[in-house]
Formats: C-alpha cells, structure tokens, sequence
C-alpha cells in the first residue's frame, strides 16, 4: 500500500513525506520542480533513513500520471501539487487555473482510470474569505475571495465536493491549512521561496540573515490588540503530521470531510516579530507600512473537529517555529542553492 504524494518536494511537502516515511508508510512522489529543488529527495533520505520513488512528472501530464499509477500500487493521493504565490495568481490567472483547477482535474482523471478514490487535498483558510468572524469553523460560508490563487482553492474544494455527490465511492478530505511556518529540526529541509518573499516568516528570516535590510509591518491600524495583522502560526511539522492522520481518516471513511488544520491561536506581527527575535537572538528591524490590500485583521482556526473528530492536534507554537526557522536559514541562507 502506497501514498502518492503530489508536490512533494515542496515546503508542506516535504515535510509530510519525512513524517509519512516515519511512520512507516510507503509513499510515491512526484513534483515538476517547478518550485522545489530535487536536493529535497536526498535530505528527505538523510532524516528518515528510508528510500523512495521521487518522479518528475506535472499534474497536467495525464499519460505520465497513468504511467506512474499504472507502475506503483496507489491506495490514496495527498494532493499539495500547486502555484501559491498571491500577487502573481493577480498578474497571471490562466496559469493558476491551468496549473492548479486544470491540473488537479487531470489528476482526478487518471485516479478514476487507476481505481483510486481517495484524495487529500491542500485547501486553505483563505476559502472562509473577508466577511466571517474568526474563529473560522468549518461549516461557515466559503468564497468571496479576494485573489486567483484563492479561487483555485475555493473552485477545487466545489469540484471534489461534486465529484462525491456523483460517485458516493470517492473518500475526499479537505484539509484548510492557515499559516504554515517553521522548518524540520534538523535544519535540513524548509521554506525556500524564490525571489522576495511574500509571507511574513520567510521575510523575517531572511531580515535576521541579513539578506533584507528591515521588515514592512503592513499596516497598524488593524482591529486587533496591538492594530498589526493576526494570523493563525502552524508549525509546518504539525501540519505534516495532520496529514497522516487526515490520510488515515479518509482510508477508512466515504464522503466529504473538511478539517481547519491551525492552532487555535492569534498571533500578531509584532508578537511574531518578537518570538523570532527571542527564538534566534537578532533583532529584527521594521518600519510600519501601509496596509497590502487584499489584506483581513485576524485569521484564527476553530479545531474542535481536527482535536476531536481526526485526534489531531498542533503541539508545537510560535516560538518552536521561529527556532527552527532561524536554525534551516542560518544553515541554508539561499535554501537548496547552498
Ligand atoms: P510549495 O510551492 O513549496 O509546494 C508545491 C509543490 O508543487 C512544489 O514542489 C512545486 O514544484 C509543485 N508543483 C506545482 N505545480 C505542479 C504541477 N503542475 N505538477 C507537479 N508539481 C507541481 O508550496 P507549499 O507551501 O508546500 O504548499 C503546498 C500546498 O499547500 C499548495 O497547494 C498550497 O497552495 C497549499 N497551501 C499552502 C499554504 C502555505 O502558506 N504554504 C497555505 C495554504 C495552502
Ligand atoms: C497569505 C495569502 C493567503 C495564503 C497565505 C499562504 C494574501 C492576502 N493572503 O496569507 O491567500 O494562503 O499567504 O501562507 O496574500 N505581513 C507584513 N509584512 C510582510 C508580510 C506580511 O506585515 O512583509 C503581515 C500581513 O499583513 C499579515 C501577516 O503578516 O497580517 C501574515 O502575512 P502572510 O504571511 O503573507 O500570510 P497571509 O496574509 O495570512
């Protein structure tokens, strides 16, 4: 029995291959290394002390994916594979639909030809959009996001929703993920965005490695605490693991299921920006900012059902994430390319 893992050279990824091959489970992946470097699969190797199959191959890449079904027995599919940056799903939206909608239409297409009805799917917590107060849970309206990237996930989570009214045989877990941070312990894996980072984490780190000069806090007039955005923090080691047990839960249930995968808890730019300085030691430098449009006040999870329903629960925090994130960057300053 094996897991296909889609996208799994990437950050989450990753992440979740090490904690599937620790558990003992046989995993298959594939990545078009469109954002991942192939490095991943010997670092992957070097933690867990386990081989595996890593294949070059793009979602969109019907004949490749009956190949590699056709080659491996596949019980269920955990789906990262993906485009993810916000600002340019804005500048190049038929890409993000080919790429994300497009691709994991063909992925859903050559699992029905292979006879696997089980999927795992990386939505986000940007489906809950602007208007539901927080905590989010997981029976609030979705939509009305605020950018392509968003819809994808929002159009991906309706279409596998429709594809288990149709055939009540397929198993679907919908796992809303909020802010992923943090890196494996052994400093070995982690965040290595391209170019400037957009999110909060990654720029932090590289301020502190002196790659950037200071930080932007966009905006201060926030209705929160302290005015700065607040963001729900999940070390992405939880989140791997909360694959396992979504992975798990999805083998053995039919239907749609939807989980909030966060902590629960709010945390602000500024307490974000004061864990990293505690975490690594250096100070990390900042000038308040405008707003970045597109932008909500707070985002925090219920995860009463994760807790409760899959026996998942984050067990790491804020200050955990930082440490570990200071640790991958101050060995890895330019990620894979060191
Ligand atoms: P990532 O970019 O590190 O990983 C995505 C992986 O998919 C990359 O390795 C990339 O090379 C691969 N990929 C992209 N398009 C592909 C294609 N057509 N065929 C095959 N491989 C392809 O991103 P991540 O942070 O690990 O995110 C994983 C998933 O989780 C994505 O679907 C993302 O949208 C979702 N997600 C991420 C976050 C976050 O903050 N990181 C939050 C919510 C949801
Ligand atoms: C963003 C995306 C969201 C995506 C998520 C992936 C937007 C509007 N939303 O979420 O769709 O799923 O990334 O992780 O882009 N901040 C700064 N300075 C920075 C960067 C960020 O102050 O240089 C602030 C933001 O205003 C926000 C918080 O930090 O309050 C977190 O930002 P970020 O890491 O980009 O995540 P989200 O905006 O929550």
């Amino acid at each position: 029995m094996s897991i296909l893992i889609t996208g799994g050279a990437g950050f989450i990824g990753s992440h979740t291959c090490v904690e599937m091959l620790s558990a003992g489970r046989d995993i298959v992946v594939i990545d078009n290394f469109s954002n991942a470097s192939p490095k991943v699969y010997e670092r992957v190797k070097t933690i867990t002390g386990k081989d595996f199959p890593l294949i070059e191959c793009d979602i969109r890449d019907e004949a490749k994916l009956d190949e590699v079904f056709a080659a491996h027995k596949i019980d269920a599919v955990i789906h990262f594979a993906g485009l993810k940056a916000v600002g340019e799903s804005c500048r190049m939206p038929v890409e993000y639909y080919d790429n994300n909608v497009g691709g994991t239409v063909t992925l859903l297409k050559s699992m029905k030809k292979a006879g696997v009805k089980t999927i795992v799917f990386s939505s986000s917590a940007t489906v809950y959009g602007s208007e539901n107060p927080v905590p989010f849970r997981e029976d609030m309206k979705t939509g009305g996001t605020t950018n392509p990237y968003g819809t994808t996930k929002y159009f991906i989570e309706i279409i596998l929703q429709d594809l288990v009214k149709a055939d009540p045989e397929w198993s679907v877990c919908l796992l809303r993920y909020f802010n992923p941070i943090g890196a494996h312990a052994s400093g070995l894996i982690g965040e290595a965005p391209n170019g400037i980072p957009n999110n909060l984490m990654p720029y932090i780190a590289q301020v502190a490695v002196g790659k950037r000069e200071k930080l932007s806090v966009f905006g201060n007039d926030y209705n929160t605490p302290d005015g700065t955005g607040v963001r729900d923090y999940i070390h992405v080691v939880d989140l791997a693991k909360g694959h396992l047990y979504a992975c798990d839960r999805a083998l053995s249930v039919k239907g749609c299921e939807i989980y909030n995968l966060g902590t629960g808890n709010g945390v602000s730019v500024l307490e974000l920006i004061t864990a990293f300085e505690q975490a690594s030691g250096v100070k990390i430098p900042y000038v308040i900012a405008p707003r970045r449009p597109g932008d909500i006040d707070a985002s925090y999870a219920d995860v009463t059902k994760a807790n409760t329903v899959l026996g998942w629960k984050a067990e790491l925090n804020a200050f955990d994430a930082c440490r570990d994130t200071w640790n991958w960057q101050k060995k890895n300053p330019n990620g894979y390319d060191d």
